[in-house]
């Protein structure tokens, strides 16, 4: 595909000259791939905003290469600097509180007083924002409310020609976005990922909250339909309905045409892996309809049981 450019020095430079022009790319990070701008740049962001058809309200994530940046943009406080010494760079995303001095266009962060931060750790990503003068924002690479892209070739997928620049970076080595906690106020989770509640309150040494399952939005992007194949999907089902596809999770399924395991080995860090493109494998087969298995709600399970509960609504 004439769009996918390898990782290697020449093609890293032609990023870096593409993000300064303020135009928009499509890159790997270790959770999902993404549509990167500069964070700086109205231009920019806002170009991300058409592309994606994102609603101008729900804000972006900002991505750092090091606190150095960080530090003009954002206040911190103590429990940011102990996550960040044992999550980061990782899949962790954190909401902070915008200093005022701080270049990143406020269409970025929906004109909000917080703004969100991560450091991701894939490490064409790292190579490509050590280069850069300015952080980049990256919401995951799909039209909104759709299912996030885990590799090139989904982006392509979701954009056709109009992303003319995709760094490769192979299949995403977790395939879920990052979890993202609130600092800003008190400590609480606002969307489930790899790095569960548990390990963060050991860290903190104290109770986080979870908010995902709150009445009131608190991160704009809670809003109820979410990477959504756009089919109807039947959570906790036994057996499929007639006609659907069947997505299982363990040893004991006997694999028919509709089957789509998630992982035989009963592995949830596989099974989170898998599960955007079995989503996207379904509905490209045009089934209408999608039944799911109860996966294990503990460790990535919870973030797998969110995004499927999303993407049933
Ligand atoms: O893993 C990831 O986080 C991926 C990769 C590309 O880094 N990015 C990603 O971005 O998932 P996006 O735009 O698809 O999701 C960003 C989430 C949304 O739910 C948004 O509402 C929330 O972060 N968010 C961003 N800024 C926020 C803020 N100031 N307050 C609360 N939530 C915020
Ligand atoms: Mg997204």
């Amino acid at each position: 595909m004439k769009n996918i450019y390898r990782n290697s020095f020449y093609n890293l430079n032609k990023a870096k000259r593409i993000l300064e022009k303020n135009q928009i790319l499509a890159l790997p990070t270790e959770t999902v791939y993404g549509l990167a701008g500069n964070a700086y740049s109205h231009k920019s962001v806002k170009r991300i905003y058409s592309l994606k058809k994102r609603p101008q309200k729900n804000p972006l994530i900002i991505h750092y290469y090091n606190l150095e940046l960080l530090k003009k943009d954002a206040e911190y406080d103590k429990n940011f600097l102990r996550l960040y010494k044992k999550f980061s760079p990782g899949p962790l995303t954190y909401i902070l509180k915008k200093k005022k001095k701080s270049k990143v266009s406020k269409f970025a962060n929906a004109k909000l007083k917080t703004i969100a931060v991560r450091f991701p750790k894939n490490k064409i990503i790292r190579s490509l924002l050590k280069k850069l003068a300015f952080p980049l924002a990256i919401p995951s690479a799909n039209i909104s409310t759709g299912v996030s892209p885990t590799d090139p070739l989904d982006v392509v997928d979701e954009f056709k020609n109009k992303i003319k620049f995709i760094l490769n970076g192979g299949k995403s080595l977790i395939g879920l976005e990052s979890t993202v906690i609130n600092l800003s106020s008190k400590p609480a989770i606002l969307r489930p990922g790899s790095i569960s509640r548990t390990q963060i309150e050991k860290v903190l040494g104290k109770k986080v909250s979870n908010v995902t399952k709150s009445k009131f939005v608190i991160s704009p992007g809670m809003h109820k339909r979410h990477y959504s194949p756009g089919i109807p999907i039947k959570l906790n089902s036994i057996k499929p309905d007639y006609k659907a596809a069947f997505i299982v999770f363990g040893k004991k399924y006997k694999m028919k045409k509709n089957m789509f395991n998630l992982s035989k080995k009963s592995n949830l860090k596989e099974a989170a892996k898998n599960l955007y493109k079995v989503l996207r494998k379904i509905k490209k087969l045009k089934y209408k309809k999608i039944n799911v298995v109860k996966i294990p709600n503990k460790n990535i399970g919870i973030a797998i049981n969110d995004r499927l509960k999303k993407a049933s609504n």
